[in-house]
């Protein structure tokens, strides 16, 4: 999908300027050149609207949630349920009581491994994962295996990087009962085909988690089209602060499943006896929540839906192509992860520099990217790479940006090459 393929008459052309302008941190430079920031996967930055709706909790309407009888207490209870309804609508969930904030996508994952999966796996029982997974979707299946006995089998994916669906299936069988996967690989950008992941494991008769951390700030999501069991993800990368997750999940199963933590707002009534919880979704939430961050996370989901994710994802497109013509033209480069159907980020190596050097040397220009395993040690290993440079993509970048990660490069070049 390009620019020119959403050229339809009722969407407007992507401003990049005018939302450059709205990211105040866009304007300053590092090491005196102007920021390049190219590590959007990693933590996307704020737009002056999340920032001004936190400024404003703590300015004006900060008190602690669901607790007070008094007007700013009920004031500010309204604002933070009321981001509930938003993200419900943003991944058309079916209920906001089936939205469960959390720290991050690594919490909520720890959270379904904590509850729905010691009370309802056991021994032997089988959860697939991938080969491209984030650590935050591998060591906490491990955590349970050497606690339950539980077996994780993992998907295999091709050298472009996209999940070989005849393997996946094989996998399938009566003793699975999780799929737990990636909707977008954090390292290869790589869009999984969820849908049919979906679809191929309820018929086996598994629940399926999908981790949306990096796919719901590119793809738009309808959790129940999907038909998913869980869905995850974190608001640091949607434009939002950080200290903020979600936790999407289908009712039947929350209410089935035991809390989490134990502690203050998640009773209905406590003695020393017996405790009993709090209805859903707070029988998920002890203590006091990161108020100020769950309102600023609606924020930022009000300006992503404000642009259009169709024409985020429009514009992102764009250079992403345009910086996959301009890497292949550098000598030594080697793309990592070209499944077709991706988006966003672009993984490479050179062949006579290590991932850190090129990425400590394009910092002196101006331009940020990560280098590493990502988080994704396993899929280091499956891409036979020890890591890569990785760039990725926001909404603000621009065609600019590509050029400067280019010209960048060109000095390691002169560096090493
Ligand atoms: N998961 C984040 C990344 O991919 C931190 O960089």
């Amino acid at each position: 999908m390009t620019s020119a393929q959403h050229s339809d008459a009722n969407i407007q052309p992507f401003d990049v300027a005018k939302v450059r302008a709205d990211f105040p941190i866009l304007t300053r430079t590092m090491h005196d050149k102007p920021l390049v920031f190219l590590d959007s996967a990693a933590s996307a930055q704020k737009p002056r609207q999340v920032i001004d709706a936190v400024r404003d909790v703590y300015e004006r309407e900060y008190a602690n949630v669901h607790r007070g009888l008094y007007e700013i207490s009920e004031a500010v209870t309204a604002r933070y349920e009321g981001v509930r309804e938003t993200i419900r609508r943003y991944i058309n969930a079916g209920h906001t009581h089936e939205i469960i904030f959390t720290r991050n996508a690594t919490e909520s994952i720890n959270l379904v491994v904590a509850s729905y999966g010691r009370s309802f796996l056991q021994e032997g029982d089988e959860v697939i994962i991938s080969e491209l997974e984030h650590h935050a979707n591998i060591v906490p299946w491990q955590m349970l295996r050497d606690e339950k006995g539980i077996v994780l089998r993992i998907a295999p994916i091709s050298d472009d990087g996209e999940l070989i669906m005849d393997a996946f299936e094989k996998l399938l069988g009566p003793r699975t009962k999780l799929v737990a996967i990636s909707h977008m690989s954090n390292v290869l950008g790589t869009i999984l085909p969820v849908a049919e992941i979906t679809r191929l494991s309820h018929a086996a008769g598994a629940k399926v988690l999908l981790d949306g951390c990096q796919s719901v700030t590119h793809i738009p999501v309808d959790v129940q089209a999907l038909g998913c069991d869980f869905y995850v993800f974190s608001g640091h990368k949607l434009y939002g602060p950080s200290g903020i997750g979600v936790l999407y999940a289908r009712e039947e199963l929350l209410d089935a499943m035991p809390p989490y933590m134990g502690g203050g707002d998640m009773i209905s009534s406590v003695t020393f006896e017996k405790s009993t919880w709090a209805k859903l979704p707070h029988k998920f939430e002890a203590g006091t929540p990161a108020i100020a961050q769950a309102i600023g996370l609606g924020a930022a989901i009000d300006y992503v839906s404000a642009l259009g994710l169709e024409q985020i994802g429009a514009h992102e497109h764009d250079l992403l192509n345009y910086g996959t013509q301009q890497l292949s033209s550098v000598d030594g480069l080697r793309l990592v992860g070209t499944a077709p159907a991706k988006a966003s980020v672009m993984s490479f190596t050179l062949d006579f520099a290590h991932p850190h050097d090129i990425a400590t040397i394009i910092d002196r220009a101006g331009v940020a990217v990560r280098a590493g395993h990502h988080c994704a040690q396993p899929l280091m290993a499956r891409m036979d790479v020890p890591a890569t440079v990785r760039a990725s993509l926001g909404m603000y970048n621009t065609r600019a940006d590509i050029d400067a990660l280019v010209a960048a490069l060109g000095e390691v070049t002169e560096i090493f090459g």
